[in-house]
Order: C-alpha cells, then sequence, then structure tokens
C-alpha cells in the first residue's frame, strides 16, 4: 500500500486531529503527517500535536498559507476544525479534505448540530468531503448518520456527532491512500 504525505490545518481542539493521528501512529493509516498548521497561536490542538512530535505552525494570515503549503507540497490536505475558508489559489492546487458536523448538504457552516436541533431534525450526522470553494461544499466521501433526540442540547449533540466523525475521517483518508478515490483539484 502507498503512503502519502498529509499537512492538517487546525483551528482549535483538534480531536479530529488528534483522531487522525492515533489512526496514524497506530498504523491504521500508512500516511506521514509533515506538519500540523493553526491559524490560531492559542488552538488547544497545538499541544496535543507537539505531544505526538509532530511539527507545528501558526500561521494567521491566509494570504502566506500557500507559501508555507508549498514548502511540504503535502498529497493531502486535512481540515480538521480549520474555521477559514480557503483561498481559490490554494483550493485550486492541492487535495483537500474536509469534516463537518451535519448530513452535507444540509446544515454548512457554523453551529451545524445548533441548526439541526433548530430544524427539529429527527437525524443529523457528519461528513467528510472534499474542498472546493464555498463553505462547506464539495464532492461528498463519507457520511455517518446520527439521530437526533428529544433530549438533545447542541452540546450533547455535537458531542455524539464527534464521535462518528472520528471513525469516519480516518476511513476516508484510508480510502484516498488505497486509491479507492481519486480527486483532481479545481
Ligand atoms: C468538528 O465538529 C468539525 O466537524 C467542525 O468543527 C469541530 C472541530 O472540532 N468543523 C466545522 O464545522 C467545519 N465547517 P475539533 O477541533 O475537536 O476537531
Amino acid at each position: 500500500m502507498r503512503s502519502i504525505d498529509v499537512v492538517i490545518l487546525i483551528s482549535g481542539r483538534g480531536s479530529n486531529m488528534e483522531a487522525l493521528l492515533k489512526s496514524i501512529h497506530s498504523g491504521v493509516i500508512q500516511a506521514n503527517v509533515l506538519a500540523v498548521i493553526s491559524n490560531k497561536p492559542t488552538a488547544l490542538g497545538l499541544e496535543t500535536a507537539k505531544r505526538f512530535g509532530t511539527e507545528c505552525i501558526v500561521e494567521e494570515n491566509l494570504d502566506n498559507l500557500d507559501s508555507v503549503l508549498t514548502t511540504y507540497s503535502p498529497d493531502l490536505i486535512c481540515l480538521a476544525g480549520f474555521m477559514r475558508i480557503l483561498p481559490p489559489n490554494i483550493t485550486a492546487k492541492y487535495t483537500i479534505m474536509n469534516i463537518h458536523p451535519s448530513l452535507l448538504p444540509l446544515y454548512p457552516g457554523l453551529r451545524a448540530p445548533n441548526q439541526a436541533i433548530k430544524a427539529k431534525a429527527k437525524y443529523s450526522g457528519c461528513t467528510v468531503h472534499f474542498v472546493e470553494e464555498g463553505v462547506d461544499t464539495g464532492p461528498i466521501i463519507l457520511q455517518a448518520v446520527v439521530p437526533v433526540l428529544d433530549s438533545d442540547t447542541p452540546e450533547i449533540l455535537a458531542d455524539r456527532i464527534l464521535g462518528q466523525e472520528h471513525i469516519i475521517y480516518s476511513q476516508a483518508v484510508n480510502a484516498f491512500i488505497q486509491g479507492r478515490l481519486s480527486r483532481t483539484p479545481v
């Protein structure tokens, strides 16, 4: 099986990043993480990434991101709670995946679990997709369905969805590594 070079972009807690790093360190995913890049210097995920021995970079200015990425030239970029819209020069150049806490195309953008509860949805879930220009748009790779319970608060629902995110993100990256998915940046 081939191994690929990955860069992970985060903005905060980084639990999806941690799930990916765990899968990689345990050999479930055959990948090499070149760096974790955060647009927030205070992102908690940076500490977690350092514990895994991963190179950490803070780049707050999106205009500089392309030149940082160019130094790594990754096969795949994984957005893991990265809360900025990538500019077209980056989406056109790299293969990029994102994880989002809803069954896209439903509830894109911020606070997706709140949106599901407000809409009185019976089901929500999470989606891994390839990234195009736009907010949470692009071809869908994998989804997991999570029921919305009457007793759910946005926080409880978000937590239950997060458990599924950690599973399907690794599965999607693995499918890409195994050549079961292909993507030409657009
Ligand atoms: C996750 O729920 C992720 O799906 C979501 O932010 C959270 C980040 O958590 N991303 C989006 O809403 C993207 N539109 P994490 O930092 O613990 O991975």
